[in-house]
């Protein structure tokens, strides 16, 4: 809810928060407020009027202006720099109007002297807790703007506080490990300069005082909607101020904004919870299963994937073969992965020729998918339609559509280098060809691969070369899209090389992250409790796979964790072990509901520095609960603990207090009465004859 509380001044209102802006009498757009919503709207403070402190610290530095541009005496980070024609490279932002459409707030600004029109996006997800800001920019005039950064947002926080940052950090195969660092004075850098929004750091955050926990206290997140280049500046002003922005990368950026162009930015996404890390996450969950992925909240099926079993060693007998047994455990979606089309016996070459192998596939992919279907299982492939291997017909015909720089020899990796999706031909191209893969064969599912990061960005027969890292977005963007609209009932996952692209831009595309090439369970524990705080479990696709040493059990408890997958060679599994897998998939179908549409508690971390007796971590606690509180499951994991142990009692949460419920092998107490005192799980340490290590258990919650 939108309310203008007086003339230029409003309150964004949601179900618990309210974020508060307006100009004060300077003409300046302030923030004023976000946080727990108020009883009064004139509870909320009015915009600051600041006046000069010294002469090297005008107003601009002091107030928390919602959306400073760089100009005049203002040294803090800025949302936007230009260059107008004449050189002049200072920008003064002027009120013009503001209108509500909706759930919408838009306020535009104009410079005070050249044709540059700012409106400001404020959307209200009111259930959610949330609101969505973006920018549009518009060249009213006849000649170019230059931008020179673009920020979707600036986030502003109480003043005077010491906030704590967490963010997501990692490399390929170690995705999403969680950091938590305290905020000092100056300016902490996240970004991505790769193309791609990347393994190494993803565009969310969190920031808390310090006091907040899984369960209790305020805090204050973001998400930036892009899946190229993107930085987060999180400043701690010498005034005690502290902000974060989001928003394209200005590194080795540049945008030209011709006669009458317009410009709008990825949405940036800010949310406030009062029920610590924990309900900041269910929020984002709830937030990308209804508004953002493209199948809504709906369950995903069982898939198997052949990767990991066969490699490039793709044969329609092989294939057969897996899938045959796949459909006996209960797999309901077979997933050919790389190593299927024309010439792809390795990672040296074929990329780009998206046709089947007319040696494996003699007789094309169609006897295959026959077979799949005939077991009763949707077919989905792989593909990685940005890449291009030297080695390819595509690559000889159209070299100049990698992305190069002519004067310098082309880097690759794994043997391949990247399409300029930038080009129109290109994304011709592509559109045309995968259309037809996809018209000709009844595909329920793709996998769409990315494994390189950039080199060598050049963009040549293009004035404005630097423009390559938002066109290549966009044109990714839209390639994506016009398939998926051609193309409405395929589900498409999103991977690079594991989890190097999840962010709410792919999202909008794929409804599934492959989050991590890393499938060895106790390693994924951390990967997927890091994704968990951006990422519901409905899009975490999870596989078992052989990788590392721990029970099967303990592997596909791991799994079930998010959406269960199964990608280990089933021809070396033996009867019992695919007796043991098909158990557990059809429990997982009894659960799945409860899973990937309902509530997730982190009930305790593997990585919980606070220890167990005394011991670091290693043992880890997650339940999920369906909306309506009736179902829930309880999953827990010992990765390593030494023996003697008595494991911590486990707290429920999110039960009604009241209301009685039943803990599979364990009696019905009440709601409060689980979430008080809890349960000892003690043959976590007696299942397994290695003193329980790497031992699991999954208990069903039911409302009585
Ligand atoms: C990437 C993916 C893997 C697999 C291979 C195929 O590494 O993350 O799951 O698809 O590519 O080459």
């Amino acid at each position: 809810m939108i309310v203008e509380s007086t003339p230029s001044s409003w309150i964004l209102e949601t179900h618990n928060t309210a974020y508060a802006l307006g100009f004060n009498a300077s003409g300046a757009l302030l923030h004023r407020y976000w946080g727990r919503k108020l009883p009064q709207h004139s509870d909320y403070p009015e915009a600051a009027n600041y006046p000069n402190w010294a002469s090297f610290d005008g107003p601009q530095n002091l107030w928390q202006e919602e959306f400073p541009v760089y100009g005049g005496m203002s040294y803090v980070e800025p949302c936007l720099k230009t260059t107008f024609a004449d050189g002049t490279r200072d920008t003064v932002l002027e009120f013009v109007k503001s209108e509500t459409q909706g759930d919408e707030l838009q306020i535009t600004l104009k410079d005070s002297h050249y044709p540059l029109e700012v409106i400001l996006h404020y959307r209200v997800f009111f259930e959610h807790d949330l609101i969505v800001r973006f920018v549009t920019l518009k060249n009213l005039g006849s000649e170019k703007i230059s931008l020179e950064r673009i920020f979707s947002a600036q986030w502003h926080f109480p003043l005077h506080d010491t906030y704590q940052l967490t963010h997501l950090s990692g490399r390929w195969n170690d995705e999403y490990q969680i950091r938590r660092e305290p905020l000092g004075h100056g300016t902490k850098v996240l970004e991505s300069r790769r193309l791609t929004s990347s393994h190494h750091h993803n565009p969310w955050f969190a920031l808390e005082r310090g006091d907040a926990t899984e369960t209790h206290g305020a805090v204050w997140f973001g998400a930036l909607a892009w899946s190229g280049n993107w930085k987060l500046t999180a400043e701690v002003t010498n005034f005690y101020a502290t902000r974060v922005s989001m928003g394209l990368n200005d590194w080795d950026f540049a945008l030209e904004l011709h006669a009458g162009e317009t410009f709008v930015s990825p949405e940036a996404l800010g949310g406030f919870s009062l029920e610590g890390y924990g309900g900041a996450s269910r929020l984002l969950h709830d937030h990308i299963r209804q508004n953002v992925i493209p199948h809504g909240p709906v369950t995903h099926k069982v898939l198997y994937n052949s990767w990991e079993a066969t490699f490039f060693d793709v044969t329609e007998a092989g294939q057969g073969k897996l899938a045959e047994l796949a459909a006996e455990m209960g797999i309901e979606l077979f997933v050919v992965d790389d190593g299927w089309f024309q010439g792809r016996h390795s990672d040296q070459a074929a990329l780009g020729d998206w046709w089947p192998d007319a040696g494996k596939f003699p007789n094309g992919l169609q006897p295959l998918i026959d077979k799949v279907n005939a077991l009763g299982m949707d077919f989905g492939l792989w593909i990685e339609p940005e890449m291009v291997n030297p080695d390819s017909d595509l690559y000889r015909a159209h070299p100049d559509w990698a992305i190069h720089f002519p004067t310098r020899a082309r880097t690759t990796g794994r043997n391949q280098l990247i399409l300029n999706l930038a080009k129109l031909e290109v994304q011709h191209y592509l559109i045309e060809m995968l259309d037809k893969l996809l018209a000709q064969h009844p595909i329920s599912f793709i996998k769409w691969d990315m494994n390189r990061n950039v080199s060598e960005p050049g963009w040549a027969e293009h004035p404005q070369g630097k423009e390559i890292w938002v066109r290549y977005v966009e044109g990714l963007y839209h390639v994506w899209d016009t398939l998926r609209l051609r193309h409405p009932n395929i589900f498409w996952q999103s991977c690079s090389g594991g989890g190097g692209r999840a962010d709410l831009g792919i999202l909008t595309k794929a409804d599934q992250i492959w989050a991590s090439d890393n499938t060895e369970p106790a390693a994924r524990l951390s990967i997927q409790e890091g994704f968990s705080l951006a990422y519901p479990a409905l899009i975490m696709e999870a596989w078992v796979t052989d990788m590392g040493t721990a029970p099967l059990e303990f592997r596909l408890h791991v799994s079930m964790l998010g959406a269960l997958g199964i990608g280990a060679d089933l021809t070396h599994w033996n009867e019992a072990e695919r007796a043991l897998a098909a158990h557990w998939i059809a429990y997982y179908k009894t659960i799945r509901h409860i899973v990937q549409l309902g509530d997730q508690y982190r009930l305790r971390s593997d990585r919980d520095l606070r220890g167990l007796h005394g011991q670091v971590g290693n043992y880890s606690s997650w339940m999920y609960l369906s909306k309506d509180k009736t179902e829930g499951v309880l999953f827990d994991f010992r990765t390593h603990l030494s023996d003697p142990v008595v494991l911590p009692a486990i707290k429920l949460c999110g039960l009604e207090p009241e209301s009685l419920y039943q803990l599979e092998g364990h009696g019905t107490r009440s709601g409060l009465a689980w979430m008080e005192i809890g349960v000892h799980l003690h043959p976590l340490t007696e299942t397994h004859s290695n003193f329980g290590d790497r031992s699991s258990s999954v208990l069903k919650i039911k409302k009585v």
